[in-house]
């Protein structure tokens, strides 16, 4: 091929690309410009034309407007339990789907409301609202004897489950003996801390093309079949590492009768949300986990299995990125972990202070969560990662009487100065953090429903780590309750 052919080739479609990224900038320049004037400066809106011209101004207008509403991302800028599951709560307000798209039961999201607690494993927390549409995208791993309990538990709290809940029939089934797995392996050296919950043996599965989805489960006779020749394999496994091999004829049949439960709602996800998003219906990507526990960014081995950042929305939905208008990431005003691994910023003090509030006990497995300072190296870096718009930081509240307060700015390596994490498990617990200390506001922000209302010390540190983080401030939690929440 002539050298010019090779570069007419290469070059014309990156200009496509460019030139539509710049309208698109340019739609949501405008789409903000709208949603502004929509929201109080209406005495701005001067139409002067034919009545046709209005129309179409009008129309246009309407979708800029839902345009600029319609699909946001939202994740974890840290390593999970960032408080996702009451954000998610509240933003399911302007939503009308929420979508899982990765992790299983190992996540937990917990929502209070109206002095009930709730704690989802499974389910989309949107569940909890009226008339809003849950799915289980492709992307999850699914324990269809867990999803049933969760099912059952909600309704005995009065939630209704009926035509709300979609569940893709791609997605992948936990096993017994995934569960058996995880806890052998975690029996040993190089534990990784899990959930126990079987993820990362049900994701391995997937990965090695040996795995059984809700389709399975949805034809017994096929289904039965598939099973038997993995629990002969997985027992064999099983009885090398120790442990007692299981039953199929118990798993069939418990499996089998959570599947009749699970029927009604199995479905292909992929269509019914494209259908949704053409008929303008605005969907909520609702992320488990956090940033660093994604299996290619996190800080691995010490991570979970699956992508727990933006782009694991798109996968694990069949949602195309084009179809993403916003990116909001949740961040505690602290660092906190369960499981092996680094927490640079990791603090002794503040872990024990912040237990004997209460607080950070995991959801999932009621342990006790390592707790440290607002680690910026490793926010910043998941703002690259995610391209967090928005950020919603959570906590604060955890803080109230804390003087001095501790932010890291950076790491230090072998007398290096390091902005972003390194990528190696070892380095990253070699590194120190930088600090800088601002002034604590000693009293309770729990009370507080508007910005300004806080006090001028936890403003200013509510400003300082959303501008190291580099995303603008949407919202502040103070305190569990939905209505807890300040909007910006
Ligand atoms: P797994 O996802 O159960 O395989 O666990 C892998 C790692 O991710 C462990 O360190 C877990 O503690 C952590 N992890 C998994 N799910 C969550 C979660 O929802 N919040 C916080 N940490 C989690």
């Amino acid at each position: 091929m002539p050298t010019s052919a090779v570069g007419k080739l290469s070059v014309s479609p990156t200009r496509t690309a460019a030139e539509s990224r710049e309208k698109e900038q340019e739609l949501k320049k405008e789409s903000r410009k709208t949603q502004n004037l929509l929201r109080g400066d209406l005495a701005n809106l001067s139409f002067v034309g034919k009545p046709s011209t209005l129309l179409a101004k009008c129309w246009e207008i309407f979708c800029l407007f839902l345009i600029s509403m319609a699909n946001t991302i939202l994740i974890g800028m840290q390593w999970g339990d960032e408080g996702k599951g009451k954000i998610i709560d509240v933003l399911t307000a302007q939503a009308d789907i929420v979508v899982r798209s990765q992790g299983g039961n190992n996540a937990g999201h917990t929502v209070i409301h109206r002095g009930v607690k709730y704690v989802l494993h499974l389910i989309p927390s949107g569940i909890l609202r009226r008339g809003k549409i849950c799915v289980i995208g492709n992307g999850v791993v699914v324990d269809p004897v867990a999803l049933v309990a969760e099912i059952d538990g909600l309704h005995k709290l009065g939630i209704k489950i009926d035509k709300n809940l979609f569940i893709s029939s791609c997605a992948h089934l936990v096993l017994p003996y995934h569960r058996i797995l995880d806890e052998q392996r975690e029996l040993r050296r190089g534990r990784i801390g899990t959930t126990k919950r079987g993820i990362g043996p049900a994701y391995g599965d997937k990965a090695a093309r040996t795995g059984l989805r809700m389709s399975d489960l949805m034809q017994p006779i096929v289904f039965s079949k598939k099973l038997q020749a993995k629990i002969i394999e997985n027992n064999r496994i099983l009885q090398a590492l120790g442990a007692k091999p299981i039953s199929f004829r118990e798993v069939n049949e418990s499996y089998l009768a959570a599947g009749e439960n699970l029927r009604p709602f199995v479905a292909n996800t992929v269509v019914y949300l494209h259908r949704a998003i053409e008929r303008g219906k605005k969907i909520l990507f609702e992320g488990a986990q956090g940033t660093f526990l994604d299996i290619d960014h996190g800080t691995y081995p010490y991570v979970t299995s699956s992508n727990t950042t933006a782009g694991g929305a798109c996968t694990g939905t069949g949602v195309p990125p084009h179809r993403m208008d916003r990116v909001v990431g949740v961040m505690k005003a602290y660092s906190t972990r369960v499981g092996e691994g680094a927490l640079p910023t990791e603090d002794a003090q503040l872990t024990q202070r912040l237990h004997s509030l209460g607080r950070e006990f995991g959801a999932t497995t009621g342990r006790k969560r390592r707790c440290g300072w607002f680690d910026a190296v490793a926010t910043r870096y998941a703002g690259m990662i995610n391209g967090t718009d928005e950020l919603a930081i959570t906590n604060l509240d955890g803080l109230d009487h804390v003087d001095p307060i501790r932010v890291c700015v950076a790491y230090r390596l072998n007398g290096k100065r390091l902005d972003v994490p390194p990528c190696d498990a070892c380095q990253l617990a070699n590194c120190e953090p930088v600090y800088e200390e601002v002034r604590g506001w000693n009293t309770s922000t729990r009370a507080a429903r508007t910005f300004s209302k806080l006090p001028a010390a936890a403003r200013k540190y509510l400003r300082y780590i959303s501008e190291l983080t580099g995303a603008k401030l949407s919202m502040v939690s103070v305190g569990p309750a939905r209505g807890e929440t300040i909007v910006l």
